[in-house]
């Protein structure tokens, strides 16, 4: 059996943010945004978190699927900023659906969260441990922004996607996965500074540290490569793909890696025009957008596709 996807769902706070808006508190332009990432809008928490908006996502998804809550195995929650180290994000979704038959864990792998979850999901269903598993992908990555660095605070929003996933005849059908931990501090944020009777440190830079244009080329460079060898391993063509489903990262990088596999751009839907960059988030939400306009078909294969912090990457090939 196969991890299938057979619901989605997303969630956004309230307040959005427009590159208007941005510039009015500090030194930058909707010209300039817009054009180098394609952001035009982000969704920033005022009264959401990170767990309300993962639940919010989640109830949809179980709606959309036609599945109960108490139906779950397990619940998989992919974060780089939960509301409290402890107790953690798939705790507080678990008790928020009231699915306390399910195990519940958070993964922790940027913005290739969302791969790397659903490739662990497939194992899962694969060696007969679950049959039911919930996915969710939720940031307020808006808490880990220095807004005085203009050049990383203005690409990335909150938010939250969920899929719902059975076992099923048919689903992901391979993926892959890669770290390059030796390149890591092209994208990270320090942790708390250790603090104990023997030690005492200051927490200098709270903040995302990003080389924006380093991973501008490990992107670019990676994700076409990892999307071919799927495809390869499988002897599917790039071109029987209905849809590409990529990280939301900058409308720039899904162009170039359209272009580099030959295929056009009407086949890699977007949704970070109006979100920025929401991270584990971004891949579960585009798929929500298409899903529920009805542009999937039962049969149809997609690719799911991404990069982050770490650095890390991956894609997946599946059928609807
Ligand atoms: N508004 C106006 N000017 C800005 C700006 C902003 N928000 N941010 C930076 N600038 C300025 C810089 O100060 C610099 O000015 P200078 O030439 O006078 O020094 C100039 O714009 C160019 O900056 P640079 O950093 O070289 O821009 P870039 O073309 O590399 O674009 C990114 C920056 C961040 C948009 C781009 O590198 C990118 O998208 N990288 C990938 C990041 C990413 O996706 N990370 C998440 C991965 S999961």
């Amino acid at each position: 059996m196969l991890a299938r996807i057979v619901g989605t769902g997303m969630a956004l706070p309230e307040l959005v943010v427009s590159n208007d808006d941005l510039a009015k508190i500090m030194d930058t332009s909707d010209e300039w945004i817009s054009e180098r990432t394609g952001v035009r809008t982000r969704h920033l928490a005022v009264n959401e978190g990170t767990s309300s908006l993962a639940i919010e996502a989640a109830k949809k998804a179980l709606d959309n699927a036609g599945v109960d809550a108490h139906e779950l195995d397990l619940i998989i929650a992919a974060t780089v900023t939960p509301d409290r180290l402890l107790p953690f994000l798939s705790g507080d979704i678990q008790a928020g659906l009231d699915a306390m038959q399910a195990a519940a864990f958070d993964m922790v792998v940027g913005c290739s969260g969302y791969l790397y979850a659903i490739s662990v999901a497939n194992a899962y269903v694969q060696s007969g441990m679950y049959k039911t598993i919930l996915i969710v992908g939720a940031e307020t990555l808006s808490r880990i922004m220095n807004w005085e660095d203009r050049s990383s605070c203005i690409l990335f929003g909150d938010g939250a996607g969920a899929t719902v996933i059975k076992a099923d005849e048919v689903g992901v059908i391979r993926s892959v996965l890669g770290t390059d931990g030796k390149a890591g501090p092209a994208l990270g944020c320090e942790a708390r500074p250790l603090q104990n009777p023997y030690v005492h440190n200051e927490w200098d830079y709270p903040y995302v540290r990003m080389a924006g244009q380093e991973v501008y080329k490990f992107a670019v460079r990676t994700v076409p490569k990892c999307i071919n060898e799927v495809l390869d391993a499988e002897g599917i063509s790039a071109d029987e793909i209905r849809y590409y489903v990529i990280h939301q990262a900058n409308l720039r990088m899904i162009e170039a890696i359209a272009k580099r596999l030959g295929q056009p751009m009407d086949k890699f839907p977007t949704c970070i025009e109006e979100t920025g960059n929401v991270s584990a988030a971004s891949i579960p939400m585009v798929l929500d957008k298409i899903n529920r306009t009805g542009k999937l078909k039962r049969g149809d294969k997609l690719v799911f596709a991404g990069f982050g912090a770490g650095l890390t990457w991956g894609a997946s090939v599946l059928t609807w």
